[in-house]
């Protein structure tokens, strides 16, 4: 490996500590939207992102964001969002774009109270992106005595004219944007359910139709998204990522586009539960204990609880009920809870199957070692039958493939790829659509994508996978 120059050590250096800026960043504007101004859960936030700044300025850099051609910068270096993170980095630059701000510069003399004060006034802007806004914001900034956060409007032409307009964009914009409105989706079903209030799930039907309109067009974009797997223990990537793996196993049975809608906010909500649940538990970093599982054990009766709760019970409601029942039960009713009767309804069938893939592929559900998708699809055909129902798993591995998206592939050229696509045929499962990432010299690369079909052309073959978490990469990095 070659040495790094000393400029290479402190950019990278500075790189980190610009993700850890947004990452914290993040993190206190939401915890500052689910509790009220002054409540102590915001002040370790507020700390978390001073220490980034004070790092920042120990290194004698500018802690200061920019908002440029639709990237995010730190001084002169571009932050990229394609790392782990992703999340942060897309709500980051919506806020900035929102209120209208260019460019954030934190000062070495800025204290708790002006960030404090200045994410309150961020989360009082409610007015349409425009050049008043930014003024409004600049007032409030002066009104609340806050100096030491200096703003620069935003000027780019490529940033302000950001659209909303759906139909001009690309597939995989289109797939990121429903991913992060699912997200968001998920936020607020989660929020409101921890604080006893009523669900309010028109924004999160709105989003799920969405998200089967895009599954039938074009179902690899959004299904690349399913690699992230967010940054802190219980985000909301896992319920997005069941309920797309689930609708798109409901699409391949047969259902009709309702009930797949009606199983997507299925699995938004199958985890619902956990959130009665103490922080503590949930947060715990090492292996639970008996006495910790018998709580964990309790989620999906919790879930069942406050699904009742919901003002009307209908259709939509009972299948819900049924999921967050029923998830953790099994094809042979084993699993929990343990209960005389042997039923178990479709999508629950379906939602602990994408739950478990989901889970599996992530190290932060149930602080399992994350394993690599090729070897969670062996180990769920190995169950076929016994955890899972075989013709709905079979349907799973038919629209998921041998090698699912976000595989690592090493070839015989000593090349990396990862798979971008499978094809729909099953009996093209063996063969996916891969992109190349590094070369035969191990430098990473934006390289061509490759029908697997015709990797002999090129006197390529597939030697085998490559176990992403053991070396520390992240596909999502190369997917979306
Ligand atoms: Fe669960
Ligand atoms: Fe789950």
């Amino acid at each position: 490996m070659d040495t790094m120059t000393r400029q290479d050590q402190l950019d990278k250096a500075l790189l980190q500590s610009g993700r850890n800026l947004v990452t914290r960043f993040f993190v206190l504007i939401k915890t500052a939207q689910n509790y009220t101004a002054g409540h102590a859960a915001i002040a370790p936030a507020v700390e978390q992102l001073l220490a980034v700044i004070r790092t920042m300025h120990r290194m004698n850099a500018e802690a200061s964001l920019q908002l440029r051609g639709g990237y995010l910068f730190l001084g002169d270096l571009r932050l990229k969002p394609e790392t782990v993170g992703f999340e942060a980095f897309s709500f980051m630059m919506n806020e900035m774009k929102r209120c209208f701000i260019g460019g954030i510069n934190f000062f070495p003399e800025v204290s708790p109270t002006d960030i404090s004060g200045f994410v309150q006034i961020l989360l009082r802007i409610q007015s349409p992106p425009s050049l008043q806004t930014f003024s409004e914001l600049q007032n409030l900034l002066h009104a609340a005595r806050i100096s030491h956060i200096e703003l620069e409007v935003l000027t780019e032409k490529t940033d302000y004219a950001y659209t909303d307009d759906a139909a001009r964009m690309d597939s995989k914009s289109r797939a990121r944007r429903i991913y992060f409105q699912a997200i968001s989706a998920v936020d607020d079903i989660m929020s409101n359910a921890a604080k006893g209030k009523s669900l309010q799930l028109a924004k999160a039907k709105r989003v799920v139709q969405g998200m089967v309109d895009q599954l039938i067009s074009d179902p690899a974009d959004l299904l690349g998204f399913t690699t992230l797997k967010g940054q802190e223990k219980y985000t909301s990537n896992h319920p997005v990522n069941v309920c797309i793996l689930s609708m798109l196993v409901g699409l391949k049975a047969g259902l009709t586009k309702n009930r797949c809608c009606e199983l997507g906010l299925s699995a938004f909500c199958h985890d619902i539960g956990k959130t009665a649940l103490p922080q503590g538990l949930l947060d715990k970093e090492t292996d639970l204990d008996q006495k910790e599982w018998q709580e964990m054990y309790k989620h999906p009766l919790l879930g069942v609880k406050l699904l009742l709760e919901l003002k009307q019970l209908d259709n939509l409601n009972a299948r819900m009920v049924a999921v967050a029942f029923e998830h953790h039960r099994q094809h042979d009713f084993s699993g929990y809870p343990r209960l005389p009767y042997q039923k178990m309804s479709l999508f629950s069938k379906i939602i602990s199957m994408a739950d478990d893939y989901d889970a599996l592929t992530s190290s932060r559900v149930y602080r399992r070692e994350a394993k690599s998708p090729d070897k969670v699809i062996r180990y769920m055909l190995s169950k076929s039958g016994k955890s899972y129902d075989p013709v709905l798993l079979k349907l799973f591995v038919a629209m998921i493939g041998v090698y699912p998206i976000g595989t690592i592939l090493l070839l015989n050229t000593k090349e990396m790829a990862i798979v971008v696509k499978n094809k729909p045929a099953a009996a093209m499962l063996k063969t996916p659509l891969i992109k190349l990432i590094a070369s035969a010299a191990g430098e990473e690369i934006d390289g061509e994508v490759v029908d697997t079909a015709e990797l002999a052309a090129s006197g390529r073959a597939i030697l085998g996978v490559i176990d992403a978490t053991t070396l520390g990469m992240d596909p999502a990095g190369f997917l979306v």
